[in-house]
């Protein structure tokens, strides 16, 4: 071989190189498999809890890490995906559900506080596999546009029409101040619930 001084490579410093190349290889893949193993002892160690909880009429004992949020255990671990989440911090009011009755963020509650209530999802408001009332009314009155806030908006209203059966518009606004959408879509949401009123509630 040449002189590199004249561009090419001795043959000591080719195989000098090759060499250096394997280390950091090597080193590479001892780093990614520390990685790893760190991640795996990590995930390993994550406090869990075992819950009890009603989700949409059903009974259920699940084991849950303490971290994991109401809607990351609706949504990625009980396969109930029609909670949304919009904003994840408690702002918008895509991901609200009930628990025990009353609207909450799904976003902004750990699943471990839900521990004994009694949580209701979009998935849990049709009535013998049929469409609520309140769903039908939403339907007809063109209340989803884009219908990303839409289950959040009917939990919501839900809620509003099982502790009052005949709001009034203003009523209906407040209950739903939680609930933005992102579509302006707000008088169809409100005409759809004074509808469904008409139509003999949720
Ligand atoms: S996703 Fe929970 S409030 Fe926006
Ligand atoms: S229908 Fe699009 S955000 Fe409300």
């Amino acid at each position: 071989m040449k002189d590199s001084t004249n561009g090419d490579l001795s043959r000591r410093e080719f195989i000098g190189g090759t060499g250096a190349a394997i280390v950091a290889v090597n080193a590479t893949t001892a780093t990614a498999q520390d990685r790893d193993a760190a991640e795996a002892r990590a995930i390993a160690e994550v406090p869990r809890t075992r819950i009890e909880i009603t989700v949409n009429g059903q009974r259920q004992s699940v084991d849950v890490e303490d971290r994991w949020t109401l809607v990351e255990l609706l949504r990625d671990h009980l396969g109930l995906t029609g909670t949304r989440i919009g904003c994840n911090r408690g702002e918008c009011g895509a991901c609200t559900v009930l628990i025990d009755d009353e609207p909450a963020y799904a976003c902004s509650t750990l699943a471990v506080w839900a521990d004994g209530r009694s949580i209701r999802t979009v998935e849990g408001v049709e009535r013998d596999g049929k469409v609520s009332t309140l769903q039908q009314a939403f339907i007809e009155h063109n209340a989803p546009q884009c219908g990303f806030c839409t289950s959040g908006q009917l939990m919501s209203a839900t809620a509003l029409l099982e502790r009052n059966p005949s709001p009034t518009a203003q009523e209906i606004r407040e209950a739903l101040s939680g609930n933005l959408c992102r579509c302006s879509n707000y008088n169809a949401i409100v005409e759809a619930v004074q509808a469904a009123v008409k139509m003999g509630g949720a």
